[in-house]
């Protein structure tokens, strides 16, 4: 029976027969013998806020692992808009796939989607709250560059909103496990959460802000840029002064250590100008290219595939 190229619309349009031919093919299914680590899996992506690199990565990742993917990545395009509860999606989701990889404006949504679901809940990025798999990306970037990460021999610095910034939190939390040194520069109001200092001075990280970027450029092994969101300035004047104050420039770089990197989680607006991804310290579109192995590994890994 051959029903390739047929639309689903109403069961009022399939025969017994072919009613019948569909189940049989999904035990078939179901009894499959996988040749990839993760053939027959099914990963959902549930994108409530915008995403190019952590959904994407994620879904090149579930494909190369021989798995498939499923999601939506506009939430005005699920039941959410209806006024769906989260738990309600994700109690449905659970059924469909093998894991839920999901990102949500609101910090603390991942936990929540974790405590009413019995399949791995993967965090993309939840409000201002955490990005844990960008940091594992981070972290492996670092490390690749700089295998003295996990001795505590770095200095790394931070850079832009590191208040709001999730990444830039996830990644203080995860250097506490390895030491070293913080340098951090953020504009007036979008300073780094209290308890992230905490964190890291509890740890015995030596952490301290710096007055410019150019302070903290001279000082690192490795920069973190972030971006700064316009709308987090009342003023739009304000935001023009410290848009400028926040810029790294090729010339910039010329007292930077020659083995200095450059990380950004992407995406970049005004910070990095064109002229540092030719220069030898620009490592985002690599750092951004490990989220493939990276993203690999944790599926594998969740899923009990490797
Ligand atoms: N780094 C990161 O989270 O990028 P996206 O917002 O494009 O996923």
């Amino acid at each position: 029976m051959d029903l390739r190229g047929r639309h689903v619309i109403s069961i009022a349009d399939f025969s017994r027969e072919e009613i019948l031919h569909i189940l049989r093919s999904a035990a078939e299914m179901e009894l499959g013998r996988p040749a990839e680590p993760l053939a027959g899996r099914l990963m959902a992506t549930l994108f409530f806020e915008p995403s190019t690199r952590t959904r994407l990565s994620f879904e090149a990742a579930m494909l190369k692992l021989g798995g498939r993917v499923m999601g939506f990545s506009d939430p005005g395009s699920s039941s959410a808009k209806k006024g769906e509860s989260l738990a309600d999606t994700i109690r449905m989701i659970e059924r469909y796939a093998d894991v839920i990889v999901m990102r949500h404006p609101r910090d603390g949504a991942a936990r929540l989607a974790a405590e009413v679901s019995r399949v791995p809940v993967i965090n993309g990025g939840d409000g201002s709250n955490q990005h844990p798999t960008q940091t594992f990306l981070d972290l492996y970037t670092i490390s690749r560059i700089f295998p003295q990460l996990v001795e505590g021999g770095l200095t790394v610095g931070f850079a832009g909103d590191l208040r709001y910034g999730r990444t830039v939190h996830s990644l203080i939390s995860a250097l506490c496990h390895f030491g070293g040194r913080i340098k951090l520069v953020a504009p007036r109001g979008l300073e780094l959460p209290p308890q992230y200092e905490q964190e890291a001075r509890a740890h015995g990280l030596h952490i301290e802000t710096v007055p410019t970027l150019q302070a903290a450029i001279d000082a690192c092994d490795v920069l973190y840029m972030t971006r700064l969101q316009e709308e987090r300035f009342p003023d739009p004047l304000e935001f023009d002064h410290i848009k400028a104050s926040y810029r790294i420039t090729a010339s910039m770089l010329s007292s930077a250590k020659p083995s200095m990197r450059i990380l950004h989680p992407l995406p970049r607006v005004n910070e990095i100008a064109a002229d540092v991804d030719d220069t030898v310290h620009a490592h985002y579109f690599t750092q951004a290219a490990n989220g493939i192995p990276v993203r690999q590994a944790i599926l594998g890994l969740v899923l009990g595939a490797v």
